[in-house]
C-alpha cells in the first residue's frame, strides 16, 4: 500500500521513491500550492538532479505529479524558483493560459551529458499548469559567473514594475538582478553574508503594513532586516538566528499567492532524515506562516504551523487549570503516532517539566529557561511566568514551535521504534497546566 511504510510520514509531503532535498519553484498558480523539489528519480541518495513536482489545494494533502524539469546537456537541475506570468512580460504565452515560468541552475559538469560545461542560470516555461516544461531556446539566461552560482528566486516588485533574482553567486554574496522580461537580466548588487538557496520577501511589522520590512536569508534561514527600493537591500540588522532544530535547511517561499489571503507561506528541506530501508529518503517540514513582531530584542521573525493543520484534526483531549505534581502523568490515557500539541504551562515550583513523545523528551529547564530536544536547545524566556508550547508529531519528526511562533526547533527523529505513548511531567515542584490540547491527526495519505 502506497504511502503506508513503515517511516513514511503521515501529513508531511515525502516523494514515492528516490531521494529529495531542496524546495523548489514555490508558487501557488490556479488553485494549487506548487512544491517542486530536487529529486533524485532514480537512486536514494543524491544525484541526478530532477525537479520532482507535487501539488495541494489545502497545503495538507499533496499529489505527486511526477518530475517536471529532467537534465541536459548543460547540466543536471538544481535549486531555483518559479513565477506566474500574468503580463506575458517575457511573451512565452501563446495561448490563453498564463505562462509559469520557472528558474534553476543549470548544473554544468554535474551529469554524464555536461562534462565540461559551467554553471549557469536557465529558464523554463509550462502551459499546463507545470505538468510540463520547455526549456527556454536563449538558455542560459545568466551566463558563468562564478564556479558554483545557484538557486536563482524570482519574485515581482511592484513599485519599480520589474523582476528581482537573488542569486547566490560565491562564498558568502548574494547579489540582486532586475529585469523586465524575464530573459534579460542586469546585475545591481550584492548583499553579503549568506550562502545558497537565497530569499528575499517583504512582511508587515505586527501586521502594519505602514511598517514593514524586508526579510533576507539563505539556505540555514538566519536572515537580516532591512529596506529594498528595487536595486538594492540596506540591511538594519546583523544576522538573526531563525530555527533551533537539528534538520532545516533550504527553504523558500510561495509565489503569488493571492493578496485576499496575503500570508508568506514557507516550506523548507527537512535534511538528513534518513530513512532506513524506506524506497525513499528525506522528506519536507510542515508548511509555516512567517510574520514579523516587535519582541524585546527587536522586530523578529516568527514560525508558525499554517492553521490548516487544524483539519487534520481527529480525537480531542483537554485539560485546563490544573496542577500537575511530580509522578503524575495526565497524558497517560493516550496513545497514537500523529499529534497536535498545544499547550500553555506555568512551570511555577518545578525544575524541570517534560513532554514525553513515544520515547523521546521535550523538555523546559525552568532556570536556564531553555527549551530541549535531543541534544539541540533553545532559549525560551517564560512570558508572564508563562511557557507556550505547540508541536507536531509525525512518525520521523517532532516540530516544536514556542513562545508563539518565537522559538522554531524542527527535529528529525525516527520516532517508529517507540511506545504509542505520550507523557506529561513536572520535576522537583508543582507545574500548572493553564490549558493543553491534544489532538490526533488523520494520516493525509488514507
Ligand atoms: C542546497 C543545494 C543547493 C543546490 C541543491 C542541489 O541543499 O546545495 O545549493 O542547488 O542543493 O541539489
Amino acid at each position: 500500500n502506497l504511502y503506508q511504510e513503515k517511516r513514511r510520514p503521515q501529513f508531511h509531503f515525502t516523494s514515492r521513491r528516490g531521494w529529495m532535498n531542496d524546495t523548489n519553484g514555490m508558487v501557488y498558480h490556479d488553485g494549487k500550492y506548487h512544491l517542486f523539489y530536487q529529486h533524485n528519480p532514480y537512486g536514494w541518495k543524491w544525484g541526478n538532479m530532477t525537479w520532482g513536482h507535487a501539488v495541494s489545494t489545502d497545503l495538507l494533502h499533496w499529489d505527486e505529479w511526477g518530475d517536471a524539469i529532467h537534465p541536459d546537456q548543460m547540466g543536471t537541475i538544481f535549486s531555483g524558483s518559479a513565477v506566474v506570468d500574468h503580463n506575458n512580460t517575457s511573451g512565452f504565452q501563446t495561448g490563453s493560459g498564463e505562462p509559469l515560468v520557472a528558474f534553476y541552475t543549470s548544473a554544468g559538469n554535474n551529469g554524464q551529458w555536461s562534462r565540461g560545461e559551467p554553471f549557469t542560470q536557465s529558464a523554463a516555461y509550462s502551459y499546463d499548469g507545470g505538468r510540463s516544461f520547455t526549456k527556454y531556446e536563449g538558455n542560459p539566461i545568466i551566463g558563468e559567473i562564478a564556479g558554483g552560482t545557484r538557486d536563482p528566486k524570482v519574485f515581482w516588485h511592484d513599485p519599480t514594475n520589474k523582476w528581482v533574482m537573488v542569486l547566490w553567486i560565491k562564498e558568502d554574496i548574494f547579489s540582486l538582478f532586475t529585469s523586465d522580461d524575464l530573459k534579460n537580466w542586469q546585475r545591481r548588487s550584492d548583499i553579503p553574508g549568506f550562502f545558497e538557496c537565497p530569499e528575499m520577501f517583504e512582511l508587515p511589522v505586527d501586521g502594519d503594513p505602514a511598517r514593514s520590512k524586508w526579510v533576507v536569508y539563505g539556505a540555514s534561514g538566519d536572515y537580516k532586516l532591512g529596506d529594498f527600493n528595487g536595486t538594492e537591500f540596506a540591511a538594519e540588522t546583523e544576522k538573526i538566528k531563525y530555527e533551533y532544530g537539528n534538520c532545516f535547511y533550504a527553504s523558500q517561499t510561495f509565489n503569488n499567492v493571492p493578496k485576499s489571503d496575503g500570508r508568506r507561506i514557507q516550506m523548507g528541506w527537512g535534511r538528513g532524515i534518513k530513512m532506513t530501508d524506506m524506497p525513499f529518503n528525506q522528506m519536507i517540514l510542515f508548511p509555516v506562516r512567517l510574520t514579523l513582531h516587535s519582541t524585546d530584542d527587536g522586530v523578529r521573525m516568527f514560525a508558525n504551523p499554517v492553521r490548516e493543520i487544524a483539519n487534520l484534526h481527529n480525537q480531542h483531549w483537554r485539560s485546563s487549570e490544573k496542577l500537575v505534581r511530580p509522578g503524575e502523568n495526565p497524558l497517560s490515557d493516550i496513545s497514537g503516532e500523529l499529534f497536535h500539541i498545544k499547550a500553555v504551562i506555568e512551570p511555577r515550583g518545578a525544575d524541570k517539566i517534560e513532554f514525553i513523545i513515544r520515547d523521546t523528551a521535550v523538555s523546559y529547564d525552568s532556570s536556564a529557561q531553555q527549551l530541549s530536544c535531543n541534544g539541540k536547545s533553545a532559549p525560551a524566556d517564560l512570558e508572564n511566568g508563562k511557557l507556550t508550547l505547540e508541536l507536531l508529531v509525525d512518525r520521523m519528526s517532532i516540530e516544536i514551535f514556542a513562545q508563539n511562533g518565537r522559538i522554531y526547533m524542527p527535529m528529525g527523529v525516527d520516532l517508529t521504534g517507540g511506545p504509542k505513548s505520550l507523557g506529561f511531567s513536572s520535576e522537583g515542584g508543582n507545574a500548572f497546566i493553564e490549558s493543553l490540547d491534544v489532538y490526533s491527526l488523520n494520516s493525509i495519505w488514507l
